[in-house]
């Protein structure tokens, strides 16, 4: 069975996606530059599955790392492309960098599979941010595109038009979008899990932080909102649920049932929750204190959106198989095993 590429690799969702595609039987070749990861992570995978992938540390944005990577490894035409830079308010600040990192990396492996493959299979991290705030819910794949909230929200759009225009002017290249809501949560052994650098931008880890006492209060952004309890609604789901839909996704196009070359599906849990619902859940199963206090809503957020993920589930045959409770327990246990607090 040939390798499969693993952009972004050690980071958040890769890491979890190396492990369900090893579990399930394929070589995994990971390429990160450990911007947003460690090499460690390495080790917690073998440590879940025996396994150690192959690494090489290198920037997705180099092309000329690029070719040396794709000449070590002349069989990968199946890329699942984690690599990029995803923190919103920063992107806000620093647009080039995104715009370069993220979408250079882009084209430099499509260049690269166009050249080298006779048939490719590409799964790509895209984001429901591509939804904005959508004018009905649950948000569908043929719900439209909303003007990008950010130029991280942007690099998603474009990604996926460059996809789309590449597997329509190729003959070789199929494309997997996964459009994903809010993933948290920690595999359950606590040997991988979300590793923000510095303060969190994420609800999840900024409430294991707190819980560990790393934050002195969760400040919650906005509780003036049009929902049941004031506070914004997202569509959380597990992490290994997520990672699993890439294995899925990958089969698809491997096996050739992919019914048209470039194929989008939502996955989320297909259930909105609010942070104030989040909170309290957490509270109920972990048994911890949480200190909280309502600040104003931050810039950019939307109110309101989670997934009609009818597409992955019968198309797919994906459906997330954690609850919400185990989500977060998973990432109070990893966020524990960080800290050493038994
Ligand atoms: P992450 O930051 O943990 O992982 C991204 C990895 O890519 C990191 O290890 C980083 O070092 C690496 N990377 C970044 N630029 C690179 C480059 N030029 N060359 C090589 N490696 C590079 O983030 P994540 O949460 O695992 O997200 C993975 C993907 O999923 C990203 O594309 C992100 O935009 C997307 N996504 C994430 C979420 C979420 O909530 N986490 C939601 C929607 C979409
Ligand atoms: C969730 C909710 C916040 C932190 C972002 C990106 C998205 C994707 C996932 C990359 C919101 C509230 C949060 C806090 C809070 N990333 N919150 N206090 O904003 O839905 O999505 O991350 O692709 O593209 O936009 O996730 O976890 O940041 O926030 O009240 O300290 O929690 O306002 O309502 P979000 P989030």
């Amino acid at each position: 069975m040939s390798k499969i590429l693993l952009t972004g690799g050690t980071g958040y969702i890769g890491s979890h996606t190396a492990v369900e595609l090893i579990n399930a039987g394929f070589e995994v070749v990971i390429v990160d530059n450990l911007s947003n990861s460690s090499a460690d992570v390495l080790n917690g995978i073998e440590r879940i599955t025996g396994v150690k992938p192959e690494f090489v540390k290198a920037d997705c944005a180099d092309m000329e790392s690029m070719v040396s990577l794709f000449n070590r490894y002349p069989d990968i035409c199946s890329v699942i492309h984690f690599a990029a830079l995803k923190a919103v308010g920063e992107s806000v600040e620093k647009p080039l960098q995104y715009y370069q990192n993220n979408i250079t990396s882009l084209l430099n492996l499509l260049f690269l599979l166009n050249e080298r493959c006779a048939a490719s299979n590409f799964v790509f991290s895209s984001s429901c941010t591509v939804y904005g705030q959508p004018d009905n819910l649950p948000v569908t794949e043929l719900s439209p595109y909303k003007p990008a909230s950010s130029p991280y929200g942007n690099t998603k759009k474009i990604a996926e038009d460059i996809l789309r225009d590449s597997v329509h002017a190729s003959k070789s290249l199929k494309v997997v979008a996964l459009r994903y809501f809010n993933p948290i949560g920690a595999h359950p052994s606590a040997e991988i899990g979300e590793l923000p650098q510095g303060k969190p931008d994420n609800l999840v880890p900024f409430i294991t932080q707190t819980a560990a006492g790393v934050r002195d209060k969760l400040m919650i952004f906005g509780n003036d909102y049009n929902t049941p309890d004031g506070t914004a609604i997202r569509d959380y789901f597990h992490v290994v649920d997520l990672a699993k839909a890439h294995v899925i996704a990958l089969q698809r196009m491997i096996e050739g049932k992919s019914k048209q070359n470039f194929e989008v599906f939502n996955v989320g849990a297909g259930k909105g929750i609010t942070v104030l619902e989040i909170v309290e859940t957490f509270k109920r199963v972990t048994g911890t204190k949480l200190n909280y206090e309502f600040i104003g809503r931050r810039e950019g957020d939307i109110e309101k959106v989670w997934a009609d993920t009818s597409l992955a589930n019968n198309e797919l045959g994906w459906n997330p198989e954690n609850s919400l409770g185990e989500a977060l327990l998973s990432a109070w246990r990893w966020e524990k095993k960080i800290r050493n607090i038994l």
